[in-house]
């Protein structure tokens, strides 16, 4: 409804970065830069929402920035910055916190999952974290987002929360001359082979930075050999790879590693398979090994060097968080006139 089209993603910088964090999303703000105006963000007030460890904290931002800049995101088209920087995303969610109903947040699987058991002694932060998230996107006042199948509940919250406002508002945005509604309602973009990738050693469990074994995941940092001994190592059945796709079906680790080569290589599981159906794991592995090292080689040296001068990745940030606050202080400005603050 003619708000200008603009994306927004995050990425929290808590622990490593890995292949599931690389092809489920990073690959995908890449690709993005083409079509719109993109704003990627090191979403750091969302990583306290569980504990870190404050001498450790800079070091994962800024992996997660070079993350970004060694995979190809542009910070001087589009912005990279880290959300603690830019103080109208906090300031949102306040507002928001107070547009939410309890209700919607009691829905959220993701806090049940990961507050667990132990629900009384989850950070109060941890709850409110969808409210963060709608402040994230809904101060550039972006229209696509894209995000894992995880995180599609939240961006239907964040939606809601633009709804509500608009409604609740409605008087106050028509009488201060901001047209009809005033926020978008953002779209997921979800799409793509293996925007979830699985655990090397489990077919049926997501690949996560928190699993304990590390031959589960292949991080962005590792090298050459490295990847090849955790594909070496990847469960697998002992049948041969099938043909055609509904053959995956009930295999999950074929399929994750016939997904991640497909999207390695930017094809389909179904292309995959017409070149490799009928061979045996060994084959197929040595193929993916090649095709991981390609592409992650050159991602790993580049974030490597990148990390070596700390000075330089804090200025990218710097400078991206100016710009975006340029951006994001002018949405709040108008919230404060519409929801009916004083300000100068
Ligand atoms: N919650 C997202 C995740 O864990 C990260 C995130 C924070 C995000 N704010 C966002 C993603 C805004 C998209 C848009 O993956």
């Amino acid at each position: 409804m003619g708000f200008p089209q603009r994306v927004f993603s995050g990425v929290q910088p808590s622990g490593n970065l890995h292949l599931g964090n690389y092809l489920g999303a990073i690959k995908r703000f890449v690709e993005l830069q083409a079509r719109y105006d993109c704003i990627y963000c090191v979403v750091d007030l969302h990583a306290i929402t569980v504990w870190q460890d404050p001498t450790e904290l800079p070091r994962a931002i800024r992996e997660v920035a070079a993350a970004f800049l060694a995979c190809g995101i542009d910070p001087k088209k589009h912005i990279v910055f880290n959300q603690s920087q830019v103080a109208e995303h906090a300031e949102l969610a306040w507002v928001f916190n107070c547009v939410a109903r309890l209700g919607w947040l009691n829905r959220m699987t993701q806090f049940k999952e990961k507050a667990g058991k132990d629900r009384e002694n989850a950070s109060v932060g941890l709850y409110a974290y969808p409210t963060l998230m709608a402040a994230d996107i809904l101060v550039y006042r972006a229209t696509h987002v894209p995000v894992g199948e995880d995180q599609k509940q939240h961006l239907e919250l964040s939606r809601d929360i633009a709804q509500k406002f608009n409604k609740d508002f409605g008087q106050s945005i028509r009488d201060k001359g901001y047209g009809d509604t005033f926020f978008p309602l953002p779209e997921p973009l979800i799409t793509g082979e293996a925007t979830r990738v699985m655990s090397l050693r489990d077919g049926t469990k997501k690949m996560s930075k928190s699993d304990a074994s590390d031959q589960s995941r292949i991080n962005l940092t590792d090298d050459a050999d490295a990847i090849a001994q955790k594909i070496r190592r990847a469960k697998t059945d002992p049948e041969p790879l099938p043909s055609e796709e509904k053959g995956l079906e009930t295999r999950p680790e074929a399929d994750n590693l016939v997904g991640i080569y497909a999207a390695l290589t930017d094809t389909t599981r179904a292309l995959v398979l017409k070149q490799f159906g009928n061979a045996q794991f060994s084959t197929f592995k040595t193929a993916l090994t090649d095709a991981a090292v390609a592409k992650l080689g050159p991602i790993a040296a580049e974030m490597k060097r990148l990390l070596s001068d700390a000075t330089a990745i804090d200025k990218v940030l710097a400078d991206g968080a100016a710009r975006a606050q340029k951006l994001a202080g002018e949405t709040m400005k108008a919230v404060k006139d519409i929801v009916g603050f004083v300000h100068s």
